[in-house]
């Protein structure tokens, strides 16, 4: 079992404009046919976690309140917290549980119903950097777009050094460069 961060990022290390848009990148040639991978991905993992922008940006651009079978046909059953300090709307039908526990409380919750299978941060940066603080990050895997923003919402603000960081895969998929590197677990006390 592995908790693994896994995202598209800009060349420049965002996520999203300063705005939330995702748009630079759906509009990189075979981005539809690049997401194919994240099948295989998803059939590895038991539970999901991210912040609210997230979750927002996934309510509204999918129109997921109006259209919760979406939510079904990508994430399933799977469990998934939602971090917000706000009364946030449930998709119907999905096990989203918003929660503005700690990250270590949380986590433990997320072994649990994940069973064998692995976790996955969606992100933001952030609330990434959050479980790294805590010891509980294992592994980040980034899908690199041939895009540069000059700015938004940071990829992991953290400093992480390469004693901690370790390339395990390097992987060309149209456009995208994938990478995935193991994270030694921070030493927390
Ligand atoms: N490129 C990609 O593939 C990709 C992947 C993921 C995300 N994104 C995009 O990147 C952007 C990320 O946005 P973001 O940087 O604002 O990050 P975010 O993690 O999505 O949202 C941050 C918000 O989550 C809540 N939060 C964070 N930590 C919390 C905690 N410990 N307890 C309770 N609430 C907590 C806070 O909001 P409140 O308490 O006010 O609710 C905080 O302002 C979004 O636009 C998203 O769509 C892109």
């Amino acid at each position: 079992m592995a908790t693994i961060y896994y995202t598209a990022t800009s060349l420049d290390g965002y996520l999203a404009t300063a705005d939330n848009s995702l748009d630079w990148l759906f509009e990189v040639p075979g981005a539809t046919e690049a997401e194919s991978g994240l099948d295989g991905f998803l059939a590895g993992i038991g539970a999901l976690a991210m912040g609210s922008t997230t979750y927002e940006w996934v309510l509204q651009h999918e129109n997921m309140l109006a259209e919760p079978h979406k939510w079904q046909e990508w994430y399933a059953e799977r469990p998934t917290w939602v971090f917000s300090h706000r009364d946030l709307p449930v998709i119907p039908g999905a096990d989203i549980r918003v929660t503005s526990d700690g990250v270590r409380e949380v986590h433990a919750q997320m072994v649990a119903a994940a069973g064998d299978r692995d976790i996955w941060l969606m992100g933001g940066g952030d609330l990434v950097g959050q479980f790294d603080d805590a010891g509980l990050l294992d592994r980040v895997m980034v899908s690199i777009t041939p895009v540069t923003l000059g700015g938004g919402a940071p990829l992991l603000p953290r400093d992480i050094r390469s004693d901690r960081l370790t390339l395990t895969s390097v992987h060309q998929a149209g456009q995208f460069a994938e990478l995935a590197y193991d994270v030694k677990p921070k030493v927390t006390t």
